[in-house]
């Protein structure tokens, strides 16, 4: 995680920074500090742990001039989240000034080596390391800024973006990049450096992904260079970005959270614009029609992901299954990687990432890729590491999602895996016709039907008043709805840090039905599906143990209302799409139970949006 900025060129670095910093601190926000380089032989350095808002407190009256500079925002691995193990970090003669996102896995090893030969340390972090070894191999080998993190970046086992500054040198700026992301913007006469584009769009729409073992050499006045590991010489690949500024603003909303949950209804029309034809008679999946052999021929579908993504993955195997009749198979990328799963060369991978970033699903995804199978990724950020290490996918095309909770990101995942399904399905023969055409049509209903649940708002905010001092809460879901029952539980934990579980209605039987008790609140999703009834009996069973019980419904249920508590409808769709309607209730009451809990919403404790870690 961590975000990373840097600035070189004609502008007050310490502006461009700050809000780069603002922008980047999604990716975790337990200290943040920057350098600034006001004249040759000087650097200025201010850090501290707490907000990028606590950074720009303690530079207030400090000098913060300067035009060539790097910022951090941190997310804590090694060491605890304190001013010293704030990054920037200092080599020992104070020279050289490095910021790193990643995890350095031998650092104990260089860090005994550089102690031995006279180095000491300030930190705990594993990144202090990198700084003292790239000046360590300087001095002692008497190379150039750029060859001495060659040799130090060759000798690092793990995984890094770094940016460097030499105090002697105020006209160059170096990063470097190992599965952890780094951007380079290009301006005129300046460059950018940041984890994503979205510090760098106010300023130019030009960017280069560097990729893993790349070394960028920003110098002023002069074209960027790249170059890798072994120094061979790299042509960099000019990317023109098309992102609009205003979706990284609020609007008005007091959190990015409300924001994105509100943006729904547009933001799945815009998922789905471009691949269902205007007569709403074909879905297009470019990815899907240009790989048409390898998913007529896949054996079996394996999903890799994180979080919520896999959450949507486990409606996306549900969709699969039932309509395009391939085995599909759900894997944590975390559990996947490290297990030494069965991959066949007709299986398809189809990784599932917001951010694109995620460190477990890029390895599951370079492991599938080993293994010969065909990867297909369905990621948010364009451009990202995911993105671009997959053989084909498609982008869910939501637009920034800021707020570390996942909202309108789950409801893209699900509709691209519906497009996903629908389009399989279709080539393979496994739907009819008509059942084609009904399925096009209800997901064209869906944004309308999303903003008659977004109207809501009232309501449900009068709902979680009821239970913001709930210390547990249990939901429950079957069929399609399980995944959102999950997914329901992860966002109320992850914002408001209220214990919750999820688990399919029919389980709690077996053992969690010992939890129910007049202070359990258990959110039922009992939609009108395929196993409406089955679900009421499991509301029953609660009911009986005096459980109170949250149902959300389908318009015009006249049963459950009976026997519940309390009850939110949701519009009826096609049960396949029924997630992409039911999840949104369940992202307003964690919002609003959070929000009376006073908890920081967009920023929840411990987390990061982007886990560029393992
Ligand atoms: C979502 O609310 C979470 N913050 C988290 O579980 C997230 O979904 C997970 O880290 C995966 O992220 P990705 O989609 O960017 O890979
Ligand atoms: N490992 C570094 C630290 O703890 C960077 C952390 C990160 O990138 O998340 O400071």
């Amino acid at each position: 995680m961590c975000g990373i900025v840097g600035y070189i060129g004609d502008r007050d670095a310490y502006d461009v920074l700050i809000k780069g910093l603002r922008r980047l601190e999604y990716r975790g926000y337990d200290s943040a500090g920057l350098s600034l380089m006001p004249r040759a032989g000087e650097l200025n350095c201010y850090k501290t742990r707490g907000k990028v808002a606590e950074l720009e407190r303690y530079a207030q009256d400090k000098d913060k001039s300067g035009t060539l500079g790097i910022a951090h925002t941190r997310w804590a691995t090694h060491g605890e989240p304190n001013d010293i193990n704030a990054h920037p970090h200092y080599s020992q003669s104070g020279d050289l000034s490095m910021i790193h996102n990643g995890i350095i896995e031998n650092y104990v090893t260089l860090r005994t080596k550089l102690e031995q030969v006279g180095y000491t340390f300030k930190s705990t972090t594993d990144s202090e390391v990198v700084v003292n070894l790239i000046e360590y191999i300087r001095n002692t080998m008497g190379l150039d800024l750029c060859s001495s993190v060659q040799h130090a970046l060759n000798q690092v086992v793990g995984a890094y973006a770094i940016a460097v500054i030499d105090r002697n040198d105020p006209n160059l700026l170096i990063g470097a990049r190992k599965s952890s992301p780094l951007v380079v913007g290009v301006g005129e006469n300046e460059f950018f450096l940041a984890s994503d584009a979205t510090p760098i769009v106010e300023y130019t729409n030009k960017v280069v992904y560097l990729d893993d073992e790349q070394i960028v050499l920003l110098r002023r006045g002069e074209e960027m260079k790249i170059v890798d590991l072994s120094n061979v010489v790299v042509t960099p690949e000019i990317h023109e970005l098309t992102l609009d500024l205003s979706v990284l603003e609020k609007g008005g909303y007091p959190h990015f959270m409300l924001k994105e949950i509100y943006e729904q209804s547009r933001t799945i029309q815009d998922c789905i614009r471009g691949r269902v034809n205007s007569e709403g008679t074909e879905v297009i999946l470019s990815g899907v029609s240009q790989n048409r052999d390898k998913f007529m021929a896949a054996g079996r579908i394996i999903f890799v992901a994180c979080g919520t993504s896999w959450h949507a993955a486990l409606i996306g195997k549900q969709m699969i299954e039932e309509f395009c009749r391939i085995p599909a198979y759900v894997e944590y990328a975390s559990e996947f990687r490290y297990r030494n799963p069965v991959i066949n060369e007709d299986d398809i991978v189809i990784a599932i990432s917001q951010s694109g970033e995620t460190a477990d699903t890029l390895a599951a995804v370079e492991l599938a890729k080993q293994k010969k199978a065909f990867v297909y990724g369905i990621c948010n950020v364009v451009g990202s590491s995911i993105a671009r290490a997959t053989h084909s996918g498609s982008y869910i095309h939501v637009g920034p999602e800021v707020g570390v909770a996942s909202t309108k990101a789950f409801t893209g995942q699900v509709t691209t895996l519906a497009m996903l399904t629908i389009t399989i399905a279709k080539e393979r023969g496994t739907i009819s016709d008509e059942r084609y055409v009904q399925m096009i049509k209800s997901l064209q209903q869906l944004p309308q039907q999303m903003d008659v649940v977004l109207k809501q708002r009232e309501k449900i905010e009068e709902l979680s008043k009821i239970f913001t001092y709930a210390n547990n809460f249990i939901y429950l879901g079957r069929g399609y709805n399980y995944p959102v029952a999950l997914e329901g539980a992860l966002k109320l934990k992850e914002i408001s840090y209220i214990h919750a579980e999820g688990y399919p209605a029919a389980e709690m039987k077996h053992g969690p039905i010992a939890l129910i008790d007049a202070e359990m609140p258990v959110v039922a999703i009992a939609t009108s599906d395929s196993i409406y009834e089955k679900t009421i009996s499991n509301i029953q069973e609660i009911k009986a143990r005096s459980g109170r019980v949250l149902a959300l419904v389908s318009e015009g249920d006249n049963q459950i209302g009976n026997i519940v508590d309390y009850v939110i409808e949701v519009p009826t769709t096609d049960e396949f799409l029924m997630p992409i309607l039911s999840s949104i209730p369940l992202q307003l009451l964690a919002y609003f139970i959070a929000v009376n809990k006073g908890r920081d919403v967009d920023r929840p404790r411990n987390l990061a949006k982007s886990v560029t870690v393992e």
